[in-house]
């Protein structure tokens, strides 16, 4: 006979409900009996809405983020002879940060473990993003990953099941009960992968603005604290940065538009808020792993360094780095309706129309369209004159130009000449 479970899930719920503290034993308990199917997944919605609404402490955050952790294995990369750093980002629109940033800090002496996910909703994903690449694969065995990060210094590949499967569970839940704000929640899922990843320093880039899950300063502030404590604790040298995330990084949102902008930045070129998170990222990745006297990421992106890595990496993964990139079949042009001055262009709405164009899914096991997206051709605080093109979507369905420009519908403001937008710095603060 089975021996009898420790705890009872109605009682921890009721514990959480009435604004009470959960046990270490209640919290280790809930999560494992969870991932193996015997706290039921209507006893875990009540839980998680009871976290969202009644908070947890510290205390509780760090048992919750390391029980989900012992769900799974952790990787181990002691076998490789450099310091290891990464980088995860809450989320945002344009967010292709990840392709340049993984090779610039391997070309400056710093190994890059990154474990990667897929976009849902407005979101776009890093593995969504380079399977644009002809040929390149996301799943990887953990000898292939060692060797990738080996050979190259770098290797952004999909997290096994067995890597904090507890999460994996968890955060489907959460995604369709109304429950993925919780700052406790979002910590303890983002820090017990990236934890489990193994990485000895690790940098967050929390975003803020309307394309990101916190809206405000005040709650990315509280969310990157609460990570970096996590971090800390655990162990693995953790710094945040908030970002601005009001408007897309960059000019592109969508996959293979993204990768192309990518490789402009590689090529010593792209946007200039691409480039400064690059370089400011990357330097805080050195730094976190120790390393102070070798090349700056500035230096790595225009003397080719940078860009070598990237075609390795890309090859080893079964990817051509020469390869054409997938162009959408079709594309509408938005053209700006005054002359003036763009003060607005809403991170959310792009982010939306790239989705709705294609580039997104709705479900988990939707396919994405390699090529749709949208791609701006001026950001907030330009010149712009009536007529010129503002943006233009891409997609391989014209259907689907309808309801993206609707989601565009007052997503981009043109003032009169002369105004002053009021736009936020790219990098709001540092935590850590
Ligand atoms: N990303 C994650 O991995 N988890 C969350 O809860 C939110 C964003």
């Amino acid at each position: 006979m089975a021996a009898p479970e420790p705890f009872d899930a109605v009682d921890v719920i009721r514990t959480k409900r009435d604004h009470g503290e959960l046990s270490d034993g209640q919290i280790d308990w809930v999560v494992d009996a969870y991932t193996r199917g015997v706290v039921a997944d209507e006893q875990m919605s009540a839980l998680a809405m009871a976290i969202l609404l009644n908070g947890m402490t510290r205390r509780e955050i760090a048992r919750w983020t390391d029980a989900m952790i012992r769900t799974g294995r952790r990787m181990d990369w002691s076998a490789v002879d450099r310091p290891t750093t990464d980088k995860h980002s809450t989320g945002g629109v344009g967010d292709k940060i990840t392709l340049p940033l993984a090779p610039t800090v391997a070309a400056c002496g710093a190994a890059v473990p990154q474990l990667s996910g897929r976009g849902l909703g407005h979101t776009g994903g890093t593995l969504d993003k380079l399977e644009s690449i002809p040929g390149w694969r996301a799943s990887l065995s953990a000898d292939e990953m060692l060797g990738v990060l080996r050979d190259t210094g770098a290797v952004v590949c999909a997290a096994g099941d067995d890597l904090a499967p507890a999460d994996k569970k968890l955060y489907a839940l959460r995604d369709v009960t109304g429950t993925v704000e919780a700052i406790p929640l979002i910590a303890s899922s983002i820090m017990s992968k990236k934890i489990a990843e193994g990485t000895g320093a690790l940098v967050l880039d929390v975003k803020v603005g309307s394309g990101a899950f916190m809206k405000d300063v005040g709650s990315a502030r509280e969310l990157a604290e609460t990570m970096v404590a996590l971090g800390t604790d655990a162990g693995v040298r953790t710094v945040a940065l908030l970002t601005n995330m009001e408007t897309p990084l960059g000019l592109t949102a969508g996959n293979a538009l993204e990768v192309r902008e990518s490789v402009e930045v590689l090529d010593g070129g792209g946007p200039d808020d691409v480039v400064e998170l690059t370089v400011t990222l990357a330097r805080e990745m050195l730094a976190a792993a120790g390393i102070s006297a070798g090349k700056d990421p500035a230096d790595a992106l225009k003397d080719g360094s940078a860009m070598d890595v990237w075609r390795r990496m890309i090859a080893a993964q079964g990817g051509d780095p020469s390869a054409p990139l997938p162009a959408a079949r079709e594309t509408h042009t938005v053209l700006a309706p005054a002359d003036g001055l763009l003060a607005w262009l809403d991170a959310y709405q792009v982010g939306v129309a790239a989705w709705r164009l294609g580039a997104g899914r709705a479900r988990k096991d939707e396919d994405v369209q390699a090529a749709a997206g949208v791609e701006l051709h001026a950001k907030p605080g330009a010149v712009v004159r009536a007529g010129q093109p503002l943006l233009t979507l891409h997609t391989d369905e014209p259907a689907r130009f309808d309801r993206a420009l609707e989601a565009l519908d007052g997503g981009y403001v043109v003032a009169p000449a002369g105004s002053r937008p009021d736009l936020p710095p790219l990098v709001i603060d540092r935590i850590g």
